[in-house]
């Protein structure tokens, strides 16, 4: 039931707000983390993340979350290259697999490695009655609801939400922040949805965007920081969506070799929430602009008051503290994505090519 969108993608942009916000009710009681399983991070020395796709960029994402507030070491894979790399498993490893469908057979087969080398096997998926669910120790469900749409949209955010929500486990169990501080994180993420629902008003800026974006044969997405796995996330949606070619870059790896691709021609999608790195990624986007390209900056207010000028667009978001920023920048990402579908007349739902579940390697 499309429930009066014109597409599922757009129904499952638009109701991301009341599921992050269902699915922090479930797991937050009374300002405390209320897990279904017994997870106590501090029987583990490291974290494993493996997934493929969308699921394998909340992993990246979380990685930033679980080493700066958690101070665990964390390695992130793709499910198809872990499962034949086969890698060592040291002792008191938490492998932690992400998927929507929890039926991705390179993520299930990655799975079954992980658990055959000892490790303590945690699921993250959305389809509570699949495969990796069932062959996991603990899964934990991320609550977002049925997602029809190929493209991954609610499933992603409610991923961020409910790792972002277990970086934060991690830091209680392990005592790396005080328990005040752990609170006022839990404070702020409950704010999310809220401003969520707010950053769904940029869709007419946005709109406006995709038609230029639309023109374009290559598009860069830059960012730093846990923002870095969101450009990764921006250009994926897009090419899968509109089949422009799309690529993420770190903002700093930009001078070590992409800067040559840029010209008047090439959109640069700048994912610059105002954070500790913003200076620093704004001075790789006016190099950016030096040399002829053609910036969307997307920041809060402030943050284009002091760097928009002379930018080609930008799209203003609401302010938020620095550690949630992924979970609102996903919205203009997936917006950019479906509008310039939408102009370039693709189909957004089934793109082609592509399947909801892959479950074949
Ligand atoms: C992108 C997308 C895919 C999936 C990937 C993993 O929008 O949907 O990249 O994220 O195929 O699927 P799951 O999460 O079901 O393992």
């Amino acid at each position: 039931e499309k429930s009066g969108y014109k597409h599922f993608m757009a129904k499952e942009i638009a109701e991301q707000p009341v599921v992050l916000a269902d699915a922090q009710a479930h797991y937050i009681k009374d300002g405390n983390i209320t897990l279904p399983v017994d997870l106590d991070f501090s029987a583990f020395d490291r974290v494993t993340m493996v997934a493929c796709g969308t699921a394998y960029l909340a992993c990246l994402t979380a990685k930033y979350w679980f080493e700066q507030i958690a101070r665990i070491p964390v390695e992130v894979d793709i499910a198809s290259e872990f499962r034949y790399r086969e890698p060592p498993v040291p002792a008191r490893t938490l492998a932690i697999f992400v998927s929507q469908s929890g039926e991705t057979a390179d993520t299930l087969a990655a799975l079954h490695y992980a658990k055959s080398q000892g490790a303590t096997i945690l699921s993250v998926v959305n389809v509570t009655e699949s495969s990796m669910a069932r062959d996991s120790d603990m899964s934990l469900p991320i609550l977002a609801g049925v997602e029809v749409s190929v493209a991954s949209t609610k499933a992603f955010t409610c991923q961020l939400s409910l790792l972002l929500l277990l970086a934060l486990k991690a830091s209680s169990d392990r005592g790396a922040q005080s328990t005040e501080q752990v609170q006022s994180y839990l404070a702020h993420l409950q704010k999310t949805p809220a401003l969520v629902s707010q950053s769904l008003n940029v869709g007419d800026a946005v709109k406006e965007a995709a038609k230029l974006v639309a023109e374009a044969q290559d598009i860069l997405f830059l960012g730093r920081g846990a923002m870095f796995p969101l450009a990764l996330e921006g250009a994926l949606k897009l090419k899968e969506l509109s089949y422009i070619h799309a690529e993420g870059y770190a903002s700093g790896e930009l001078k070590h070799g992409p800067i040559a691709l840029i010209d008047k021609h090439v959109p640069v999608v700048v994912m610059a929430p105002r954070d500790a790195l913003f200076e620093k990624t704004i001075s790789n986007m006016q190099e950016v602009m030096a040399r002829g390209g053609k910036v969307l900056l997307i920041s809060d207010a402030a943050g284009i008051a002091e760097a928009g000028q002379g930018v080609w667009s930008t799209i203003t978001m609401p302010e938020i503290e620095p550690v949630f920023a992924p979970i609102l920048y996903a919205i203009p990402a997936q917006l950019l994505a479906y509008h310039t579908a939408i102009a370039k007349g693709t189909d957004v739902d089934q793109p082609r090519n592509l399947a909801k579940s892959v479950t074949v390697e």
